[in-house]
């Protein structure tokens, strides 16, 4: 990756979204985690803090080096002990059924293959495990979603290849997990384009 990429993206994304609405439903999120945790798509790991304060250890993936160069300096500030692994979610080193709980934080977005990364985490997932999402995507506003198609080219090159009109109810529910539950919302103080949440968990 570039140095734009790895360089100055996840320090403008840091600043960004490192603000306490965020954590206030990371936090929510987070709340009933419990058990052996994998994270995808860490980032810069602004979810450490909101892990409820149980969780001592858990595990990520994250492939660029750049989000991880940041990780690194937010898990030294946590006592959450991170076993941090630096790859993408579409191929992951773990045996099946080995984590109860499965995190996504607004990473499915950016994910290239992410039909391959929800495989990968059901087939991680151990049965009965939970699938936590914060995710944002599709509006279900005509308008919105049309303005959504048309910023998708800058967004993705400005924002490490994030789509704004994912479809996560339909990436989530055509998945063989035996309940879903998933609130919308569109997240405050954000545009409408690029804050239409979906807020849920799944069970494997
Ligand atoms: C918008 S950021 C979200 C970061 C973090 N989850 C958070 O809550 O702040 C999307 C993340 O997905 C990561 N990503 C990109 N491709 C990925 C892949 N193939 N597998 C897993 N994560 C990926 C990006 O590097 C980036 O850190």
């Amino acid at each position: 990756m570039g140095f734009y990429a790895e360089a100055i993206f996840p320090r403008v994304y840091d600043w960004l979204i490192d603000a306490p609405h965020w954590a206030k439903h990371r936090t929510e999120q987070l709340a009933a985690v419990e058990g052996d945790i994998l994270e995808i798509g860490v980032g810069t790991g602004l979810n450490l803090p909101c892990y409820p304060a149980d969780v001592q250890k858990i595990t990520t993936v994250e492939p660029s080096e750049g989000m991880n160069k940041l990780l690194r300096k937010r898990i030294a500030a946590t006592g959450i002990e991170v076993d941090q692994r630096i790859l993408g979610g579409e191929a992951l080193p773990f045996n099946g059924e080995t984590f109860d709980c499965v995190v996504s934080t607004v990473t499915l977005c950016s994910i290239p293959q992410v039909q391959q990364a929800m495989s990968e985490l059901l087939r991680v997932l151990r049965p009965g495990g939970r699938f936590f999402f914060l995710e944002h995507g599709r509006s279900p506003d005509l308008n919105i979603y049309k303005w959504q198609r048309r910023f998708n080219g800058l967004q993705k090159h400005l924002v490490g290849g994030c789509r704004l009109d994912v479809d996560i109810r339909g990436l989530i529910e055509s998945r063989a997990f035996s309940a879903v539950s998933i609130k919308n919302f569109y997240m405050e103080k954000m545009p409408k384009t690029h804050g239409y949440m979906y807020h849920g968990v799944a069970i494997k």
